[in-house]
Formats: structure tokens, sequence, C-alpha cells
């Protein structure tokens, strides 16, 4: 089946996940759709950030997408549920790595960095509970990163202030392993990969989507069997700089195209 892979973020974020996809599903066409102008959704009421979430599908619909990955923790623990008793098309979601860091954890003890409206969620309680039983679990807000991130000014000495801050009661609880539990943050693993300990490791969902997105369309028989490389488009309802930038760095040598409207 050739109409693609709807992925959608409250910005840029998800494009993390989106170069997960591509490397495993190559000839799939997928949009993306950042929905800039309205990030960051971590600290909104989860009725809004459920209406955002339908609006984005509404558009990725409206593109013929046969299957929607919602590349936002926020939107995942927060709106997922909602998404799918409404619409017909399968949803893949994104949540926090807890499990294989709990799995891993020698000191058990780990770090959760994410929205407030991931770690409030029920979802999360749900699986913090499930898979933390003997191993603590030191959740921070990362109150403001995304805001850094979303503006490409990942080199500002703020941004380096703010994730010392986040980051000590984790190292003061001895993790060693660091889950980043937001879409935008693995642009933060440079700057994290300075400020933790050797020891610490730091992992996302991205690979995991991506596998589970390959499960979910096989199940449905709707894979494309195309041997041609996938075709990328892109959309941002914000000023598109930071996006730019990253399709120009990241997606250079995909088939893409940058639309700066939704
Ligand atoms: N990238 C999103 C997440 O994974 C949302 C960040 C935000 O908009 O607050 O949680």
């Amino acid at each position: 089946m050739k109409e693609p892979i709807g992925v959608f973020d409250s910005g840029i974020g998800g494009t993390s996940i989106l170069h997960e996809l591509i490397k495993l599903l190559p000839n799939e066409n997928m949009i993306y759709v950042a929905d800039s102008a309205n990030a960051p959704y971590g600290q909104k009421p989860v009725e809004e950030i459920v209406a955002l979430c339908k609006k984005n599908v509404d558009l990725l619909l409206e593109k013929k997408c046969k299957l929607i990955v919602v590349a936002c923790n926020t939107a995942t623990t927060n709106a997922i549920s909602e998404l799918r008793n409404q619409y017909k098309i399968p949803f893949v979601g994104i949540e926090p790595a807890i499990k294989p860091a709990v799995l891993g954890s020698k000191t058990k003890a780990i770090g959760v960095l994410a929205t407030k409206g991931t770690l409030t969620s029920e979802l999360f309680s749900k699986t913090s509970d499930l898979y933390a039983e003997n191993t603590e679990i030191v959740e921070v807000i990362g109150k403001g990163l995304v805001e850094f991130i979303e503006a490409g000014d990942l080199l500002n000495p703020k941004l380096e202030i703010l994730l010392k801050k986040y980051v000590q009661p984790m190292l003061d609880k001895d993790i060693d392993y660091l889950v980043l539990g937001c879409s935008h943050y693995p642009y933060l693993v440079p700057l994290l990969s300075e400020l933790l300990p050797n020891n610490v490791k730091i992992i996302d969902s991205g690979e995991a989507v991506a596998r589970q997105t390959n499960q979910i369309l096989q199940n449905n028989c709707i894979k494309n069997t195309s041997t041609a490389l996938g075709e990328i488009l892109f959309f941002t309802n914000s000023k598109a700089d930071t996006l730019e930038k990253i399709v120009n760095e990241r997606f250079k040598s995909k088939k893409n195209i940058l639309s700066k409207t939704l």
C-alpha cells in the first residue's frame, strides 16, 4: 500500500522518531507534521492536548495516511486511547522506555526526564507502577527544555544550567539509566553525555516505535511493497528555521520536501 505513514509531534522533536522509522522502513512514504505553533504541549491541560491531537490526525487523514505514529510522549500518554476510540486507522504511540531501563539497571535507580503532561498522565503511572517494584524511578519535569530545542538554541549556556539542575536529583540517587521521555530530548544527548558520568546510559524509545510500526503494518497487510526510496513530506505551522536545519542535516539523502504551511 503506497499511502503514507503519518507522523506528528508538538514540534520538531518527533523527527528523532521519524529518523528511526526511515531507517527501518526506507520504502515507505511518510508525512511529518510539526505543530510548532502550539508547542510545547507538555504544560497544557489534557482536553487541549486531545483537541490538538485530533486536529493533527484530521490533517494527516486528509492526506490519506494509512497509519499514524504519535511521535510525542505527551500526546500518547494523554490522548491515544481517545484517538483509538474515535478513528478507525491504526495508531502507534511512544512512551518512556521504563521497562528496558528497569531491567538493565544495576544500581536499582533510574531517571526519567519528561514533560509534566507525560509524568502526570494515568498511562505513565500505570507503566511505572508495573515495572518499578524494586527500582527507584526519579522523575523530573523538563520544564523549558522544549523551547530551547524548538528554537534550535542548543548551545545556549542557560540550557546547560537547566539540564544540570534536572539531572542532579537523579545523580543524587545514583541512577545508571536516564530515560528520555520526550521525543525532543534526543537532541540533548550531546549535552547530556557531557554532564553525566560514563556509567549512566541514556535511552529513548525511537527504535522500539519503529519496530512496533513495522509490526502493525505487517499485521494489517498495509506495507508498501515498492522497492523505491519513500518520499518524506514535512509540514510545519510555525517558523521553519529549526525544522529546515534538521531536514538538511539529518534527512539530506532522502527524497524530501519541506512545506512551511500546514
Ligand atoms: N515532544 C513531545 C513529547 O514527547 C512534547 C514536548 C512538548 O511539546 O511539551 O513529550
